[in-house]
C-alpha cells in the first residue's frame, strides 16, 4: 500500500510510523526505536501526527538538534498544532533571544550548586528506601521514582514539601500524552500557584533558583512576571517526568542484570557518576522536534519551511556507526556519543542535577538492597510520549 505524502518527499523516505506508538514499544521502548533505525534510512517522513520528518541516523539527528540557524525551536512538540500551544521560555526561543534566559538557568544549575545539593538528595533518597528494605518488595515507580525528582525540584526552588502532590498532577498534565487534566488547565493552575510566590520573592529573595532568576540582571532589566512564570514552569516539566522514567528504565535494567548491579556496587561515588554516562547513552528517552526555517536540501531530501523534523534523542547513542555494540551497557566504554541531554544551545541545563539524582539513587539503593529482581506482577510495559515511559517497576528481594 502506498502512503499519501507531499510531492517533494521521495517514496523511499516514507514510513508509516506513529512516533508515540512504535511497533514493539510496549515490550521495549529502546529496542523498538533501534529496530526502526536499523530498518529505515537516516532521514524519513511519516504521514502520522500531521506529517513530519524523523531524523533516525545519529549524525543526522545531532545536526538537526544543534543547528539552530537551519532548525528552529519555535515548535518542538509533535504534532505541530499541539506544539504551537507549548510556548515556554527558553525552550521555544532561538538564539540570540534565548541566551540571556539560558544564562539564568546555567548559573542556577551549575555543577558547584548541584554538588552542594548532594547531601540533600542523598537524605531524600535514603528516607524513601529505608522503609521498604524490610518489606522485601516495593513499587519502585510509585514509592520512589515518582517522589524523588519532585522533592528535588521543590528543594531547588524552595517550595513546601506538602505541595508535591498537586505539582506532580500539574506536571503530568503538561507532559503526558494522556494527561489526568488538560494541558492548559495544568499550566494555568501552576501559574496561579506560582504568581503570589514570585511576587513575595521579589520583595524578599532567598538563595533558591526562583529567587536568583527573578532578581538577576538581564542586561539592565529583570525578568517580568510572565517570563518568570514560563521559565519556572519549564524547569518543572523538564526536570520531573524525565527523571521519573529514566530511573524506571535504569532499575528495570538492573533488576535483570546481576553483573551490572555488582559492578556498580563495587564503585565509589565518582565511579557511579561516570557510569551514568553509559546509562544515559543506552536509555535516552526524550522525543522532541525542530521546525525547518527555510526550504533546503538536506541529506538527499528537500525540506520545506515550516515542516517539522522529529528528534528522537534515544536513537543517537544506539546507532552502531556512532557507538559499537550499542545495545550493550558497558561501563568501561570510553568516548561514547549520544543526545540524551540534547546538543547545541538548548542542551539540558539540568543534566548535572539529573546525573546526581540517578547516581545517588543507584548508590543508596545498592547499599541497602544489593540484589533484587522484577516481581511477577510488575508491569514493565513501555509507552511513548515526549518522554518515553515505563509503566510500573515492581521489585522484590530476599529479606
Ligand atoms: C533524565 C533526565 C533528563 C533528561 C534525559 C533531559 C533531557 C533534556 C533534553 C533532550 C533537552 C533538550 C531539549 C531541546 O533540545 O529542545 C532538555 C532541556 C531542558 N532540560 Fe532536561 N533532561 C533531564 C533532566 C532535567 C532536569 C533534572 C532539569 C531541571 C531541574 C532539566 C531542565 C531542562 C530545561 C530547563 C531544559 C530547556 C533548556 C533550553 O531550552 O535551553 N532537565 N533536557
Amino acid at each position: 500500500m502506498s502512503l499519501a505524502h507531499p510531492a517533494h518527499v521521495p517514496a523511499d523516505r516514507v514510513v508509516d510510523i506513529d512516533i508515540y506508538a512504535l511497533p514493539g514499544q510496549r515490550e521495549d521502548f529502546h529496542r523498538a526505536w533501534k529496530a526502526l533505525q536499523d530498518a529505515a534510512l537516516p532521514l524519513v517522513w511519516t504521514p502520522r501526527n500531521e506529517g513530519h520528518w524523523i531524523a533516525l541516523g545519529g549524525a543526522v539527528l545531532a545536526e538537526v538538534q544543534s543547528d539552530h540557524e537551519r532548525f528552529s525551536n519555535r515548535v518542538i512538540v509533535l504534532p505541530k498544532s499541539v506544539g504551537e500551544l507549548h510556548r515556554l521560555i527558553p525552550t521555544t526561543i532561538d538564539p540570540p533571544e534565548h541566551r540571556p534566559y539560558r544564562k539564568l538557568l546555567n548559573d542556577g544549575m551549575a555543577l558547584a550548586r548541584v554538588r552542594r545539593m548532594h547531601d540533600e538528595i542523598r537524605a531524600a533518597a535514603a528516607a524513601l528506601i529505608e522503609p521498604v528494605v524490610p518489606l522485601g518488595r516495593c513499587d519502585f515507580t510509585g514509592d520512589f521514582a515518582e517522589i524523588l525528582p519532585i522533592r528535588i525540584f521543590l528543594a531547588l526552588v524552595d517550595l513546601p514539601l506538602a505541595d508535591a502532590p498537586r505539582l506532580r498532577l500539574w506536571a503530568s498534565a503538561m507532559t503526558r500524552p494522556d494527561p489526568p487534566i488538560p494541558f492548559e488547565a495544568g499550566r494555568q493552575a501552576f501559574f496561579d500557584y506560582l504568581d503570589p510566590i514570585i511576587a513575595a520573592r521579589r520583595e524578599a529573595p532567598g538563595d533558591d533558583l526562583l529567587s536568583r532568576m527573578i532578581t538577576a540582571d538581564m542586561g539592565g532589566r529583570r525578568l517580568d512576571r510572565d517570563e518568570a512564570l514560563s521559565l519556572c514552569t519549564q524547569v518543572l516539566i523538564a526536570g520531573v517526568d524525565t527523571v521519573v522514567n529514566f530511573l524506571g528504565f535504569v532499575m528495570l535494567f538492573l533488576a535483570r542484570d546481576p553483573a551490572a548491579r555488582a559492578a556498580l556496587a563495587g564503585m565509589d561515588f565518582n565511579g557511579v557518576l561516570a557510569a551514568t554516562h553509559e546509562l544515559f547513552r543506552r536509555f535516552g528517552l526524550v522525543t522532541i522536534g525542530r521546525t525547518v526555517r527555510a526550504d533546503m536540501a538536506f541529506h538527499g531530501c528537500t525540506l520545506k519551511a515550516g515542516e517539522m523534523v522529529c528528534v528522537p534523542t534515544q536513537v543517537h547513542g544506539l546507532d552502531e556507526t556512532v557507538n559499537p555494540d550499542p545495545l550493550r551497557v558497558d561501563f568501561a566504554r570510553r568516548g561514547a556519543r549520544h543526545s540524551a541531554f540534547g546538543s547545541g544551545p538548548h542542551m539540558c541545563p539540568g543534566q548535572e542535577l539529573a546525573r546526581a539524582e540517578v547516581a545517588i539513587t543507584i548508590q543508596e539503593w545498592l547499599r541497602r538492597i544489593p540484589d533484587f529482581r522484577l516481581a511477577p506482577d510488575a508491569d514493565p510495559g513501555c509507552s511513548g510520549g515526549i518522554v518515553g515511559q515505563v509503566n510500573r517497576v515492581i521489585l522484590e528481594w530476599d529479606r
